[in-house]
């Protein structure tokens, strides 16, 4: 829960200043943690007037006060308020539960994170709520496939493995002339890239795992609503208990304060490896809005103001043993999931087990990064390695 924060400033200033008040705790800069689950009362009379600022350590303590409103003051003045989740799977779960109900249909993108996908189609499913996959570049064509039922649509831009843009003002436009919802996961852009509530989403979900931790060592999510969600979204999470312990709280809330240079970093180096990975003979094509070969870059340049550390490639037709070697070889990055750490990662993967709108025919195998904050000249030189052992093995 949490309240609209009244400083003015530029992004860069709100991650260092939102949510703390230092002459509230005796000078000291960060907020304290609450480990909280009781609260005393200081009279029978106050217990049953319910009119305590804090009830009870599930329903919030100033350390979430303190996360909810730094997130918020990101998101810009059509912010009501943000919800925190353990998880940024739960925080999508949860804003689907919040906006669905019993008969009701769901749009969704193809290049929706597939947990998210899972959700809809094993428990969205089981409480009669019917999901419809669609093509992520539809655009205000989505107009189209809108059911007198369709409560929702769900976009992902870019989506965190194919990292094809979607046009959201477009897509909101269209949601919004027939009554529904539009939810987004804005983990990649972040609201300090895309500001999704003042593009038409309604409510915006990150998975404060990735660059709000930024350490690869807290799992959080955060859905922020406008004054239309807000309600149902927090009366959700409410009655079905949420919460997220006060340490990933503050780890949330002492991620922030760096995410801003954290991100530029990522951004640069990330540029710099695709501009390199381009010009590599075994890479047939990169998967990078913000690069201007990428299908989706003009919606990118007009919708968004910068990008993360994450983005993919084709590589030119090899056996998979060859991409196996390419990955071993690397020792600066790591072989694993989740991503917006300090560190480099690199994985395999592959669409075409689960889209089931759009074919995944790459022409080739595909690889995603994620460039972390390590010199970049020594990123590439490992990734020079990785071509190296490529070669060798093809
Ligand atoms: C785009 C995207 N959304 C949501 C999630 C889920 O976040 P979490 O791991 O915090 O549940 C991930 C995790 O990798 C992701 O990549």
């Amino acid at each position: 829960m949490t309240s609209k924060p009244s400083y003015p400033e530029k992004t860069a200033t709100r991650l260092v200043n939102g949510g703390r008040d230092p002459f509230a705790h005796h000078g000291f800069i960060n907020p304290p943690v609450y480990h909280a689950s009781t609260l005393l009362y200081p009279s029978a009379a106050e217990y049953v007037a319910h009119r305590a600022r804090y009830q009870y350590g599930r329903r919030g303590t100033p350390t979430s006060e303190a996360l909810a409103d730094a997130l918020a003051g990101l998101e810009g003045a059509n912010c009501a308020g943000v919800a925190l989740l353990p998880s940024g799977l739960a925080a999508a779960s949860v804003a689907l539960l919040s906006v669905l109900r019993t008969g009701d249909h769901v749009l969704v993108t193809d290049s929706v994170y597939l947990p998210t996908r899972k959700f809809c189609d094993e428990v969205l499913a089981r409480y009669g709520i019917a999901t419809r996959y669609y093509d992520p570049l539809i655009g205000g064509r989505i107009a189209g496939l809108i059911q007198p039922n369709t409560r929702a649509i769900f976009v992902e831009s870019p989506g965190s493995l194919s990292f094809d843009i979607q046009d959201v003002p477009a897509i909101a436009d269209a949601a919004h002339a027939k009554g529904a919802v539009v939810l987004m996961d804005n983990t990649w852009a972040s609201p300090l890239y895309f500001r999704a509530l003042d593009k038409g989403v309604d409510l915006s979900i990150q998975s404060g795992t990735k660059y709000i931790g930024g350490h690869s060592d807290v799992m959080l999510g955060t859905v922020s609503a406008t004054a239309a969600t807000w309600p149902r979204l927090h009366g959700l999470v409410d009655a079905m208990g949420l919460c997220v312990g006060p340490d990933d709280m503050y780890l949330g809330l002492r991620g922030l304060r760096t995410m801003g240079v954290r991100l530029a970093q990522h951004y640069a180096s990330g540029m710099k490896v695709a501009h390199w990975l381009a010009g590599r003979p075994e890479v047939a094509r990169i998967m990078h809005p913000a690069l201007e070969t990428d299908p989706g870059h003009a919606i990118w340049r007009r919708d968004y103001s910068g990008a993360c550390g994450l983005f993919s490639i084709v590589l030119a037709p090899v056996p998979q043993a060859a991409v196996h070697a390419f990955l071993d070889a690397l020792t600066l990055f790591g072989i694993g999931a989740s991503w917006g750490g300090f560190e480099s990662l690199a994985i395999p993967f592959d669409c075409a087990s689960f889209r089931t709108v759009t074919p995944w025919a790459p022409g080739g195998p595909t690889v995603r990064f994620h460039i972390g904050l390590e010199d970049v000249d020594d990123l590439i030189a490992d990734l020079e390695r990785g071509f190296a052992a490529l070669a060798a093995a093809r």
